[in-house]
């Protein structure tokens, strides 16, 4: 096309060169912003007849056209013109095409940089919806579960070694708690998200007298911007997005990291099912964790995005430049592999299987409840650093002759302390120790069906 053609020709004799064409141009991504680019001319259309500068025709005209060009991309039958540039000015050409002047009337007041911030937050701030909604159904799983599995035993771990023993349900709503934080993140990001740049038009704002409060208001943005040169240059809320964002896949990678080794055959906590897993082209036996496995490696990507924006932002004199076309391809992928992993987990999540009795073999297995001893010769008067001394030699006898604490008998125990008792076995028993811890965020059965009736209520009045 030549340049004459293009909306901005007017000052050009020469035509764009073809490379040049293709590489400034954005509709090939950008055309995503589609439905909220109509979403945004709609309202500034309205606003403008509002105020005089729109005929109640044209206004119709304009509305129809959009939402007939609405109907042809959602049908697939749109073409988009590289030389067309942009989402923008594709729409805009077509709708002129379509109703003739009223549609190079649209245009009045505006500039393609607040209009394009303006779809980018309506876009962001449609997808924070749906990522929270997703959020809610992870974490109603995992409610879900951990109110199961309250009173199912497995070692707790710190540097990979047992601990100390833990209830599978206080497992789950550790995560729940990062998640929790997560949903917060994101509407607070929101709000910062829902400010409406339109009337900054190209960076200094308009000779126009357009009645912005109104727009914002079609738009359900909370208020206008209140500086223009800040309104088209400013993509803080898309960095805080995909920082909220490389959160929730660091916590994801997290889990995905748990769920790969209690799938293993060391471990054998979990099974996964079948349609959550794929196998080996060589090794019949093999059931790999696919899904988990994939989920911690995209958190790569996500986390890449974020530093590319803000590198992307780093160097940009006010106001707009064009720079900040790149903020979209990396946007829409932190979108879309944080929609697709929160998918892939909320769907997973209900048919993870715990296998007890395995869990409850390793915290056997791990001298998981030394601390206990130490805190009964407590009661009993002894200070704790001797405490600890004496049951670290409980410890290594077991080791040394290949028993847990609660098998040593009563006189070899008490070789190492004269205040050890035939009361001592209640204390070594995991069910005993996990009940002990009866305090608020403690693991204890009660404890966990209590902050999972919390946790689930938080999420309803959310
Ligand atoms: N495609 C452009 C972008 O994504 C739209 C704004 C273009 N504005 C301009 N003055 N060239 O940022």
């Amino acid at each position: 096309m030549s340049s004459a053609h293009k909306p901005w020709g007017g000052r050009f004799t020469e035509s764009t060169d073809a490379f040049v064409e293709a590489f400034t141009a954005s509709v090939d991504f950008d055309q995503r912003l589609a439905p909220y680019d109509i979403q945004g001319s709609i309202a500034h259309a309205t606003m403008l007849e509002r105020i005089g500068l729109l005929t109640p025709k044209d206004l119709e005209a304009i509305v129809k056209g959009l939402e007939k060009i609405r109907d042809e991309i959602e049908r697939g039958d749109f073409h988009w013109a590289v030389q067309l540039e942009d989402v923008h000015m594709n729409i805009e050409a077509r709708l002129t095409d379509r109703i003739g002047d009223a549609g190079k009337r649209l245009h009045t007041g505006r500039s393609r940089n607040d209009q394009v911030a303006t779809d980018v937050r309506l876009y962001l701030r449609a997808e924070i919806d749906l990522i929270r909604s997703e959020l809610v159904r992870l974490q109603t799983a995992l409610i879900d579960l951990a109110e199961r599995e309250a009173d199912t035993i497995l070692p707790g771990f710190t540097h990979l070694q047992v601990a100390q023993p833990i209830t599978f349900g206080h497992h789950l709503l550790a995560w729940n708690e990062m998640l929790e934080r997560d949903r917060e993140r994101l509407a607070d990001c929101r709000k910062r998200v829902n400010v409406m740049p339109l009337g900054a038009a190209a960076l200094a704002g308009t000779s126009y007298p357009l009645d912005r409060e109104l727009t914002a208001e079609l738009l359900g943005f909370s208020r206008p911007s209140a500086n223009s040169l800040d309104a088209v240059s400013d993509r803080d809320f898309a960095i805080e997005f995909a920082a909220a964002a490389s959160l929730i896949m660091m916590h994801l990678s997290r889990f995905s990291e748990e769920l790969i080794l209690w799938t293993s055959a060391q471990f054998g906590f979990i099974d996964l099912p079948d349609k959550f897993c794929t196998g080996s082209s060589i090794m019949p036996q093999k059931k790999n964790p696919d899904v988990p496995e994939l989920v911690r490696g995209k958190s790569g990507r996500v986390y890449g995005h974020l530093v590319g924006l803000l590198t992307l932002m780093k160097s940009q004199p006010l106001a707009y430049n064009k720079d900040n076309q790149e903020d979209k391809e990396p946007l829409f992928d932190t979108v879309d592999t944080l929609k697709h992993c929160l998918r892939a987990f909320a769907d997973m999540m209900p048919h993870v299987a715990p296998r007890r009795a395995a869990m409850l073999e390793s915290a056997r297995k791990g001298y998981a409840t030394a601390t206990d001893l130490a805190d009964y010769l407590v009661r009993k008067g002894v200070p704790f650093r001797d405490a600890h001394e004496i049951v670290g030699k409980a410890v290594r006898l077991g080791v040394e002759s290949g028993r847990d604490l609660s098998e040593i008998a009563l006189d070899e125990l008490q070789q190492f302390s004269a205040h050890i008792a035939d009361d001592v076995f209640e204390v070594l028993t995991l069910e005993g120790s996990v009940a002990a811890r009866d305090i608020i965020g403690g693991t204890a059965p009660k404890r966990v069906r209590e902050a999972a009736g919390k946790a689930r209520k938080r999420l309803q009045a959310a």
